[in-house]
């Protein structure tokens, strides 16, 4: 396994490898590794001769300095899972690689509004940490290919937008949700939901699920919200911060739901003091 902590280190590597015409994909992280991480790893190695995956717990994306602080880092357990699935290939750099004190970086990203509305509300700021280092991450592994989870579906419309206005043709692959057996989309959280909270935790996506059975099946979009919310709301441990229908583009609210659409179920959820989040397209 190559371990790369400077970004000239990998560049060098790269450009040996990169003959022929063989596409690299690139799939960035922020650690403490669990099957959905993987499943990017595994779908980007399925579509490219060479994958890259980065450890990088980006500052500059947290609003709160104790979030950060105790964002869980296991970046020897991380690397050895890698390397059980095979991807050989890790950036693992220091924040003073990511953002030189003489790096100049143009962050007037245009989200057109996007970044204004659910995550973005309540994280004022996240998403533009988050376009600032995939950018900055792009400039310095120059994939072909970059492959994000669809568990967060807002980041993936965000950077959509934010590679389409770097051009230069990059291509996102949105990898659908990897969940435990019980529908518990895994996240890296999951792990601090108390033995109660992560009984009840699976039920939001349970409800999650018969919201779109309901819409597919012609329900009026406002009273199949309320009783999913309802429904969700009625375990203890539950409390639904938001639970709204958009379009997958703009994340803007659907009304009315018409089969075309590009339609998604999105939610935030306090499991008591755990913030969760998980979507679900319809149709
Ligand atoms: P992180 O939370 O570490 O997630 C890395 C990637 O794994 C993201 O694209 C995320 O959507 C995906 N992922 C997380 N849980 C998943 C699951 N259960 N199934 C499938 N994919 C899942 O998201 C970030 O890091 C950062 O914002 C980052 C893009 C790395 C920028 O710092």
């Amino acid at each position: 396994m190559f371990i790369f902590r400077r970004a000239a280190e990998l560049q060098a590597f790269l450009q040996r490898r990169r003959t022929h015409g063989r596409s690299l994909g690139f799939v960035p992280t922020m650690g403490a590794l669990h099957s959905g991480h993987l499943s990017l790893i595994e779908q980007s190695q399925k579509e490219n001769e060479l994958t890259v995956a980065s450890i990088f717990v980006n500052p500059t994306q947290f609003n709160e300095a104790e979030d950060l602080n105790t964002y869980p880092r296991t970046p020897g357990r991380d690397c050895e899972l890698l390397a059980q699935v095979g991807c050989g290939l890790v950036f693992l750099p220091t924040v003073e690689e990511v953002y030189p004190p003489d790096l100049e970086q143009d962050l007037s990203f245009d989200f057109d509004g996007l970044d204004e509305r659910l995550e973005g509300a309540h994280r004022p700021g996240h998403f533009n940490g988050v376009a600032q280092v995939v950018t900055r991450l792009l400039e310095l592994v120059q994939p072909d290919r970059l492959y994000l989870g669809q568990k967060d579906a807002q980041q993936v419309a965000i950077l959509r937008k934010t590679v389409e206005q770097l051009g230069g043709g990059i291509e996102i692959v949105a990898v659908p949700t990897v969940r435990d057996s019980d529908g518990l989309a895994l996240s890296s959280r999951n792990a601090r939901l108390s033995e109660q909270a992560r009984k009840d935790a699976p039920n939001i996506y349970q409800a999650l699920l018969r919201t779109s059975a309901g819409l597919l099946d012609g329900g009026q979009v406002d009273t199949l919200l309320a009783s999913a919310i309802a429904d969700i709301n009625a375990f203890t441990t539950l409390n639904v911060e938001y639970l709204e229908l958009v379009d997958a583009k703009q994340m803007k609210p659907i009304e009315e739901f018409h089969d075309a659409q590009q339609a998604i179920l999105v939610a935030a959820v306090w499991a008591e003091d755990v913030r969760l989040i998980d979507n679900l397209p319809v149709g």
